[in-house]
């Protein structure tokens, strides 16, 4: 990690204090930032490649609205073959530059019948059962202690601002809880009936072993999904990756809004 931190210490001054990181479809806010430096991770030593289709892959440091961020582009994924070493590196470098907070944002099937195509929701908690944890093996205690508390991982002061500030925009913003897959096959719609009765709200692939590396590591995190299918047998068609890609261009536009009124509360909250 010590080298990908040089890296990008010698690349940018900014010393961040949010972190977001964008996913599938979802990278138009990168743009959003004034004097960015955009670090391509092949660029950044160690950095995991991604390989997903709609992840642009690269880091951005900059300032958004006066408020120091860094942004990562993509994502990689367990089902990727990328070790939880790796899925979980960028989180785990943000949080050694300083960030207090990192927002998430992912695109996830939608579990419960009330959502619709397009929506945006509010990670209120998750479920892992991607079968594994960033956190095992000998625990680094430089980095957070063994058994860490999960009770409040999806911080509920940055969710009753997220909420708010929804609101002011007119922005309809559910809340749920996401269960985090491996993938990369979507689910059968017996697995969807069963992640129904144990309580999800949405499915997906990512952001689960991110956001217990970065509890481990004490940092406060928020995620929003963006619901770019209904999940496996609820409608009678079959999910595919562009319909995925599709709704996110869709949706991104009112994520990046819901974004950019959203990192000035979160700064406020964390400062
Ligand atoms: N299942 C899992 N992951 C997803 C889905 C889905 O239906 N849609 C987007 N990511």
């Amino acid at each position: 990690m010590q080298k990908a931190i040089e890296h990008i210490r010698s690349r940018s001054r900014v010393q961040p204090l949010i972190g977001v990181v964008l996913g599938s479809g979802l990278g138009a806010f990168a743009d959003e930032l004034s004097d960015r430096i955009e670090m391509p991770y092949s660029e950044i030593p160690d950095w995991p490649q991604s390989t997903a289709v709609g992840h642009a892959g690269k880091l951005v440091v900059g300032s958004f609205g006066g408020l120091p961020v860094a942004v990562m582009s993509g994502r990689a994924h367990l089902y990727e073959g990328h070790s939880m070493d790796k899925v979980v590196f960028g989180t785990r470098v943000l949080a050694r530059l300083g960030v207090k907070a990192m927002v998430y944002t992912n695109a996830a099937g939608g579990i419960n019948l009330s959502y619709s195509q397009g929506a945006l929701v509010l990670v209120s908690d998750h479920i892992n059962l991607q079968g594994s944890s960033p956190l095992i093996g000998p625990n680094d205690d430089t980095l957070g202690p063994r058994f860490p508390d999960m009770s409040d991982a999806y911080d509920a002061g940055f969710r009753k601002r997220a909420r708010a500030v929804a609101e002011r925009l007119g922005i309809a913003l559910n809340e749920g809880v996401y269960a985090g897959l491996l993938g990369p096959s979507y689910e059968t719609p017996a697995e969807i009936r069963y992640l129904r009765a144990i309580g999800a709200d949405l499915v997906g692939m990512s952001t689960v072993p991110e956001v217990i590396a970065a509890r481990h590591m004490d940092v406060r995190c928020m995620a929003i999904s963006c619901v770019t299918n209904m999940a496996a047998g609820i409608l009678p068609r079959k999910i595919n990756h562009e319909e995925v890609l599709e709704t996110g261009a869709r949706v991104r536009g009112r994520l990046v809004h819901l974004l950019q009124e959203l990192l000035p509360e979160v700064a406020a909250e964390v400062s």
